[in-house]
């Protein structure tokens, strides 16, 4: 008999090599490549005769464009990151730190489904039944329409859905179903490239709603599978802080509606609940008029959303300063220190500085530098914030305020919330200020700390 031609996968991208190497040459990733049995084309790829007329080609123009009718669920935040609601016959991926809520966030969603729609099944491959059960008391789900199955065969689990046609499918994780057909252990890449083009395939035919969960690697990519966002059409993550309450869902890629959604929830004792005005949540413990802290107006998708950010600054006992940044790129604080320091003339060549997003959020945006610098100059000088007032703008290096994206709506949320002045860069376009908030233009960051920061005593 030949010997099976194998190659080398690498488990995070994907990529084949003829050759074992410590690197994969595609993502740069180190150890990921494994060998693999070269598998012959497999039986799911051969359609069985007779199969291919449910899915007939149809003209363009007779094809109905509200196709996608949307199942809303009383989970609003996840029907917005969806983009309105549940399509049926999707394949959603939903990726995420182990213990972030995954599981959690499925459940709720499946007994949401079950009891509007009749029966749903959810498929654990990591959990027995009891502990699921456990789980549904604890969320106080009560839903006879709800299936539960603890298996990771997916032939069998298949099997399961033909005869229960429910209306929709959770399997929880993707990485630990498998084919018997495939010689690979589940959650290799062949495997699960294999499993999700099944599932998609059902998805299509029985024109029902699959959520798979996918386990994230340390890299942060969902394991392995970055194959598998190509099949799938939509990839959610559930992003947060392990010791603070909220999540966020995030869409990163979604066939049926913007990319540019977030939800955010609260995980309590019972469940994820969803946060409708994340500002407040953010706030709620901010004091107007402290010194080294300053609110940033920062936009997470499509939506504002206001910040604290902390300042601390310290003589330090050291001869080289500690810079820490919590929620923050360090490098991006090290550029606003020298812009404070050359720009601003602030010494802090004596000072640690610390700086924390409150609330465990991340900000990756430059329109929250301006928080930033006022937090850190206000610490500095020991002078408070002016109260009531908010900050958005990105710093340039030569010391000048650039303008960001989306002004109007960034202050009409700072409004909203109360806010009385809103810090924003000078631009040629004159902004429209919204109901009660002075909006105060500013061209560089000295001017702005001049409007931002109160005379000292
Ligand atoms: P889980 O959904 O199991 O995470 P994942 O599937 O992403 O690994 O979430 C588990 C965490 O959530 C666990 O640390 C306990 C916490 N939790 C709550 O705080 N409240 C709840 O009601 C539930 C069900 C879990
Ligand atoms: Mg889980």
């Amino acid at each position: 008999m030949a010997k099976a031609r194998t190659v080398f996968v690498c488990q995070a991208c994907g990529a084949e090599h003829p050759k074992w190497g410590g690197r994969c040459l595609s993502c740069g990733e180190w150890n990921t490549l494994v060998e693999t049995v070269v598998e012959p084309p497999s039986a799911t790829r051969r359609r069985k005769p007779g199969t291919s007329r449910e899915n007939a080609p149809q003209r363009l123009t007779d094809v109905q464009a509200d196709r996608f009718e949307r199942i809303p669920l009383p989970l609003e935040e996840f029907n917005r990151v969806l983009g309105g609601g549940v399509v049926p016959g999707s394949l959603v991926l939903i990726g995420g730190d182990p213990g972030i809520g995954k599981s959690t966030l499925l459940l709720q969603v499946a007994a949401q489904l079950a009891e509007r729609h009749g029966p749903v099944l959810y498929v654990s491959g990591e959990e027995s039944t009891q502990q699921i059960r456990l789980r549904a008391e604890r969320l106080g789900i009560r839903v006879p329409a709800l299936y539960v199955l603890s298996e990771t065969n997916l032939d069998a689990v298949l099997e399961h859905v033909s005869r229960l046609r429910p209306q929709a499918l959770v399997v929880d994780s993707i990485q630990t179903v498998y084919l018997d057909e495939l010689t690979s252990g589940p959650g290799s890449v062949s495997q699960v490239r294999e499993c999700a083009a099944r599932l998609l395939q059902v998805a299509k035919t029985h024109n029902i709603p699959i959520f798979l969960v996918g386990h994230v690697t340390k890299a942060g990519a969902i394991a392995g599978p970055r194959v598998l966002e190509h099949i799938v059409d939509a990839v959610l993550y559930l992003e947060g802080d392990r010791y603070h309450a909220y999540r966020l869902l995030r869409s990163v890629k979604n066939r049926f509606g913007s990319t540019n959604e977030v939800g955010v929830f609260e995980m309590g004792e019972r469940g994820l609940a969803e946060v409708t005005n994340p500002s407040e949540f953010f706030l709620a413990e901010y004091r107007s008029g402290a010194t080294g802290s300053a609110v940033a107006v920062t936009l997470e998708g499509s939506r504002p959303l206001l910040v604290e950010i902390q300042a601390l600054s310290t003589a330090t006992p050291f001869s080289q300063p500690r810079r820490t940044a919590n929620g923050l790129d360090v490098n991006r604080l090290y550029l606003l220190l020298a812009v404070l320091s050359k720009r601003v003339g602030l010494s802090l060549h004596n000072q640690d500085v610390f700086v924390n997003v409150v609330g465990g959020i991340k900000i990756s945006e430059p329109a929250a530098d301006l928080a930033v610098a006022v937090a850190i100059a206000s610490s500095v000088r020991d002078r408070a914030v002016a109260p009531q007032t908010a900050f958005v703008g990105e710093i340039g290096l030569g010391g000048e305020l650039r303008t960001v994206a989306q002004l109007e709506r960034r202050l009409a949320e700072a409004a909203k919330l109360g806010f009385r002045r809103c810090v924003v860069p000078r631009s040629s376009r004159p902004v429209a200020s919204a109901d009660g908030l002075e909006v105060v233009p500013c061209r560089t960051v000295v001017e702005a700390l001049q409007a931002a920061l109160a005379p000292g005593p």
